[in-house]
C-alpha cells in the first residue's frame, strides 16, 4: 500500500528535502582533492544539526554514518573513511534527514579534480536518466514508466542499470512502499496519483550491471571494477505533474 501525502504534508516534506539539498550543495564545494570522506560526513552531520534535523541514515539498520560516500567502482552505501580524495576520482554522496516527522533523501555524483571523459559521460547520463524518470512521475502514468525511463535512456547510451538496489516511497519512513526499480517494461504497476512521494535513484554502471557487497556488510561495488554513478531526488507526484522536493 502506498501512503498518500496531503498537500500540507508535501509542504512539510519540503523542509527536510531542502536541508538535504543545501547540505549536498555545501559538500559539492568541499569535495576536492585532499579532503577525506570522513570530513565530508562530519560536515553533513553538522549541517543537519544546524538546521535542527536528524541525519536519517546513522543508526538505520546499524549503518554507522550520516553520509554514504561511494568512490569510483563503489555503487552505493560506501562508508566514510580517512582516505584522501584525489584528482580523477568520482564520488557519489547520498544524504538523508528527518525533520518534523518527515524524511528527505537525495544523492549526487561529483568529479574530483579532473576526471576522464568516460567518467564525465557516465555522470551526465546518470543525472539525465534521473531527469527522465522524474518527468515520468506524473498522474496517469504507471509506476514502471519511471523504471523504463531510466533503463531506456541509460542503455541507449551504452551504460548499464544496477538491478540489486531500487528507489522507494518516502514520507514518515525513509523507505516506504513501493520499491522503484530502475529497469522494466513501461505501463506496468500502480497508476500514479497526486500525493505519492518517491525517492527515485538510478545507480548506473560504466560496464556490467553486476554488483556485490563487501565484507563490511555495506559497501556495494561493481563486480568488474568499472565506475558507477548515483543520482537521487525526492519527488512528489502532484496534479500539475512531478515536483522535485530536493531541488534548491
Ligand atoms: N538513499 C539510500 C536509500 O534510500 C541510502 C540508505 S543508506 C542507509 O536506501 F544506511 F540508510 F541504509
Ligand atoms: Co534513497
Amino acid at each position: 500500500m502506498i501512503i498518500l501525502k496531503s498537500p500540507d504534508e508535501i509542504k512539510r516534506m519540503k523542509i527536510p528535502c531542502r536541508i538535504v539539498a543545501e547540505t549536498l550543495q555545501v559538500l559539492r564545494e568541499k569535495a576536492k582533492p585532499g579532503i577525506s570522506t570522513l570530513e565530508l560526513n562530519d560536515l553533513a552531520e553538522r549541517e543537519a544539526r544546524r538546521h535542527k534535523a536528524i541525519p536519517a541514515f546513522k543508526g538505520y539498520s546499524g549503518y554507522p554514518f550520516a553520509l554514504c560516500c561511494s568512490l569510483n567502482d563503489q555503487v552505493v552505501h560506501g562508508m566514510p573513511n580517512n582516505h584522501l580524495l584525489a584528482s580523477g576520482d568520482i564520488l557519489s554522496i547520498d544524504f538523508g534527514v528527518v525533520f518534523d516527522g518527515f524524511y528527505g533523501d537525495a544523492a549526487i555524483t561529483l568529479p574530483i579534480g579532473n576526471v576522464t571523459e568516460k567518467a564525465t559521460l557516465l555522470m551526465k547520463v546518470t543525472e539525465e536518466s534521473l531527469d527522465a524518470a522524474v518527468a515520468a512521475a506524473k498522474p496517469g502514468n504507471r509506476l514502471s514508466d519511471i523504471s523504463y525511463a531510466v533503463q531506456s535512456y541509460v542503455e541507449a547510451h551504452g551504460f548499464s542499470v544496477v538491478r540489486d538496489f531500487v528507489g522507494h516511497g518516502i514520507g514518515k519512513e525513509l523507505h516506504e512502499s513501493p520499491q522503484i526499480p530502475n529497469f522494466g517494461l513501461p505501463g506496468k504497476g500502480v497508476r500514479l496519483k497526486p500525493g505519492m512521494v518517491f525517492a527515485i535513484e538510478p545507480m548506473i554502471n560504466e560496464k556490467g550491471s553486476e554488483v556485490k557487497v563487501l565484507d563490511d556488510g555495506w559497501t556495494a561495488v561493481t563486480c568488474d571494477g568499472g565506475l558507477s554513478a548515483h543520482f537521487e531526488h525526492t519527488v512528489a507526484v502532484t496534479e500539475h505533474g512531478p515536483e522535485i522536493l530536493t531541488k534548491l
